[in-house]
């Protein structure tokens, strides 16, 4: 394997304190992914524990990078502290020049270095990873049809660019439950405050009595699709439709629903992307299940 070709660049870690480094990494994401992540500014910020790699060159201009930070997911019933990899990219005049493989390499390095027994990823060229031992996880969705109506309850639609439901959504962020017990997120509270911000379909409402925040969607008259729910204690499914006043015929969860009082069929679900781990002694789900979209990163 040979050495990256850095002649006339500059390499950085842990690099966000610096708001020009900062707005690099906005450009570089948004000239390659077609994706704005600075409105996580007024978010809370990045994720405190993001570690980012950059090669920057004598401009300014961020050219390769691959950021990791902790993301610490239930898997199989067992909370695993995991470290998750994002923002990877290297601008196309620099491309082919080992950039990639050397900001992979030191991420890599520096997630054993923090101790973190698990990484996982999101990707749509999985073969660049393989070679570093990660490997696939198939996802499913549930679908069927909704619970008979439970009696209908309060609920108000969120705002996260609203100061007072941004704490709201913070706090209960802080405070969540991991929404199942095979496969979802215990935190990454930036991951689900600027994933709202991705998707204009989204609905954000928070239940009163359940003091819950649920993420979802109606992309047809009567099919509910469900996108995580953030809160102390998960409601069941009927609860959750009386709080949002919804008569639904068909429900999608997009994450096992093991705590919701109500169960579909498992559904292999195609996001375009693959889901990739690496360091979990048997990658293999003990049910189907995917991770919310919430938590995509
Ligand atoms: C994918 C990308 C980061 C690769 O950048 P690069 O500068 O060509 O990467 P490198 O030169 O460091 O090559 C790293 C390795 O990946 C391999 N590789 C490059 N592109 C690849 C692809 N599309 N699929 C699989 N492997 C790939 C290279 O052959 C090389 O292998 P080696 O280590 O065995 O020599 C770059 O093409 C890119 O930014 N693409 C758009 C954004 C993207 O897809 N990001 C990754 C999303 S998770």
């Amino acid at each position: 394997m040979s050495a990256a070709d850095t002649s006339d660049l500059i390499f950085r870690q842990d690099y966000f304190s610096d708001p020009a480094a900062w707005e690099a990494l906005v450009s570089l994401l948004d000239d390659t992914f077609g994706i704005d992540i600075d409105p996580l500014r007024k978010l809370g910020g990045a994720d405190p524990t993001s570690m980012p790699f950059g090669w920057f060159n004598e401009e300014g201009i961020l050219v390769a990078n691959l950021s990791a930070f902790a993301m610490p997911f239930v898997f199989n019933g067992r909370l695993i502290n995991a470290a998750a990899l994002q923002s990877g990219a290297v601008r196309p005049p620099w491309r082919g020049r080992g950039l990639y493989r050397d900001v992979t390499c030191k991420a890599l390095a520096w997630c054993e270095a923090q101790s973190f027994e698990a990484i996982i990823l999101y990707t749509d060229k999985p073969g660049l990873y393989e070679p570093y031992g990660f490997r696939s996880l198939p996802l499913h969705k549930y679908a069927g049809p909704a619970p008979a109506p439970a009696s209908p309850t309060a609920s108000r639609a969120l705002q996260p660019h609203n100061a007072s439901d941004l704490a709201l959504l913070q706090d209960l962020l802080r405070n969540r439950t991991p929404v199942s017990e095979t496969l979802a997120v215990a935190s990454s509270p930036a991951m689900f405050l600027i994933n709202t911000q991705f998707d204009r379909d989204i609905r954000l409402n928070y239940l009163e009595e359940s003091k819950a925040a649920i993420a979802w969607k109606v992309p047809a008259s009567g099919h509910f699709i469900l996108l995580d729910v953030v809160a102390p204690e998960i409601p069941p499914l009927a609860a959750i439709l009386a709080g949002l006043g919804i008569q639904a015929t068909a429900v999608d969860t997009l994450f096992r629903p093991d705590k919701l009082g109500w169960s579909g069929a498992a559904v292999a679900y195609e996001g375009g992307t693959r889901l990739m781990l690496r360091g979990v002694e048997a990658v293999g789900l003990d049910h189907p299940a995917m991770l919310s979209p919430m938590a995509d990163f």
